[in-house]
């Protein structure tokens, strides 16, 4: 696992950019995994950016979106379809019809979720997944408790989440209790993995997800099963990380060595 601890949310949202951007340049038939919430909304900027002054070119990259709300119109102004395409896929040359996000209004949830997860195979897989962490230590929508092997379902949102998740709704009433979320097991089969972290606020989630005990309770703890991770933190996010010192000097060292020397 790496462990890039940066000065700031800036820091952060560029670091992130920097390495979808390298995915995709290396692979421009990319299968991308996005992620919403205020944090990886920085990175969206640098790559919209990045697509407009150094024609990073998403044409060929095929998209899935971690979760949905369950039961939010996709023209809700909060869904998650709604984040994704006035934050990124309007803005970027990605081709819609190789954009896929959970459909919360399905009538078949077991169906739909099950055709989700045979359509990340069918694209060959997910080459990068990009997550942040709840609070609660959460990866997408898998809140304490959610097995490390589940697959894309419907969960139950913790009171925690819907807590932090009113902030974007006006009406307290309309904040959904429920989201279609691809699961632990799900995203530990993407090739790479980049989890972001921004603000003290996140720091004890960081802490057990990275140095605490592999469990269901914190299913960001789960990466530490991954091959390839990295982690991107600022100042705030890794505050309480034991290692601290040593993550910083490994990346020197991959610095001076130009090699991935963390993973
Ligand atoms: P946030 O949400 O980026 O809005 O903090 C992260 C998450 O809950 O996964």
């Amino acid at each position: 696992m790496r462990v890039v601890i940066v000065k700031d949310y800036e820091q952060m949202s560029r670091t992130a950019a920097l390495l979808i951007a390298k995915q995709l340049r290396s692979k421009p038939s990319s299968v991308l995994g996005f992620a919403t919430g205020s944090t990886p909304l920085g990175t969206y900027k640098e790559l919209i950016r990045m697509h407009r002054r150094e024609g990073l070119d998403f044409s060929h990259a095929r998209t899935f979106n971690l979760d949905e709300y369950f039961r939010l119109d996709p023209s809700h102004p909060q869904s998650y379809h709604t984040f994704m395409f006035e934050n990124l896929f309007n803005k970027i040359n990605v081709n819609p019809d190789r954009i896929s996000i959970p459909d919360g209004m399905t009538e078949d949830v077991e169906n739909f979720c099950a055709d989700y997860e045979r359509r990340i195979k069918q694209a060959g897989g997910l080459d990068l997944q990009l997550l942040g962490i709840g609070r609660d230590g959460h990866v997408g929508f898998n809140e304490p408790g959610s097995s490390l092997g589940s697959r894309t379902r419907l969960k139950t949102l913790a009171e925690e989440t819907v807590r932090d998740n009113a902030r974007f709704f006006k009406d307290k009433k309309e904040v959904p209790r429920l989201a279609i979320t691809m699961g632990v097991g799900t995203i530990l089969e993407a090739r790479q993995l980049v989890m972001l972290a921004s603000g003290e606020g996140k720091a004890d989630a960081v802490k057990r997800s990275i140095e605490g005990p592999v469990t269901a309770q914190v299913t960001a703890s789960a990466l530490q099963l991954h091959p390839s991770v990295t982690v991107v933190a600022d100042e705030g996010a890794a505050s309480l990380l034991m290692h601290r010192r040593y993550y910083v000097y490994v990346e020197k060292m991959a610095e001076k060595y130009e090699a991935d020397v963390g993973i």
